[in-house]
């Protein structure tokens, strides 16, 4: 990537992790082997974001409307979780900082005090950003920060006339944070699935007919080029 190009980079990349299911069923292997794969490409494509140096990398992995499925998959899902929580993710970047987007109560309790220790741990890294939604539902987001400005309002704290468009940003999971510039969803599906329906207001979206455990560095590559052709406006001219 040249020069010019690099200074076109977004800061802030989310993807949708889908189509694991249908890669694994085009294989005749079960479900869960296509989660796995999912997981791997999640590991590849995050060190190429690093080396590219974009500071901000956002992943949807299991989102509010996910306790639909069977047990056995959201086991073996959070099973996927359990080993990549304790490994993969504390090897993989010394330098980079972990967020966790989403409400992690409902989780089993290993997973959620594992999840808010490596949060906790890389807080002060200054390398990229990694944000994994986990639990998370746009809706879900933007009622908890709702329910938590009323709560200071009640509390005298804020006066409903203060709630601004910056206030509510820093009710959410993503406080502090720029908002996604570019949202990839590979698996063909042209819908965002209750991810970031607030912070991705404005991102340029780019749907993508590869399956996620085929993504590769080539298809990151061209969903920049997309996003680098696209003009942005944000409402002016
Ligand atoms: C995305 O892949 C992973 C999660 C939602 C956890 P899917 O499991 O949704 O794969 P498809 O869409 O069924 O192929
Ligand atoms: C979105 O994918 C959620 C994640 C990738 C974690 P889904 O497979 O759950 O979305 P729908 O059901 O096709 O909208
Ligand atoms: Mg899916």
């Amino acid at each position: 990537m040249g020069e010019t190009q690099k200074n076109l980079l977004p800061r802030h990349v989310a993807i949708i992790m889908d189509g694991n299911g249908r890669w694994a069923k085009k294989r005749m292997l079960p479900r869960t082997m296509g989660h796995k794969k999912g997981a791997e490409t999640f590991g590849k494509i995050a060190r190429y974001c690093r080396n590219l140096e974009i500071p901000y990398l956002t992943a949807y992995a299991f989102s509010t409307e996910n306790w639909k499925r069977p047990k056995e998959e959201i086991d073996a899902i959070m099973d996927l979780l359990r080993h990549y929580l304790s490994d993969v993710f504390r090897h993989q970047d010394e330098n980079a900082r972990l967020c966790f987007l989403g409400d992690l109560e409902p989780l089993d309790e290993d997973i959620r005090e594992t999840a808010l220790r490596i949060q906790r741990e890389s807080a002060q890294n200054h390398g990229i950003t990694i944000n994994i939604a986990l639990n998370y539902g746009g809706r879900d987001e933007i009622i908890h920060a709702a329910q938590n400005l009323a709560k200071r309002c009640m509390a005298g704290e804020l006066s409903p006339n203060d709630i601004d468009e910056a206030l509510f940003s820093d009710a959410l999971y993503t406080a502090g944070q720029p908002d996604p510039d570019l949202i990839i969803r590979p698996s063909g599906e042209c819908r965002t699935s209750n991810f970031l329906p607030w912070q991705g207001a404005y991102a340029e979206l780019v749907f993508m007919d590869v399956l996620w455990p085929d993504f590769s560095e080539k298809d990151f590559d061209r969903a920049l080029e997309i996003y680098q052709s696209r003009s942005r406006r944000f409402g002016g001219i």
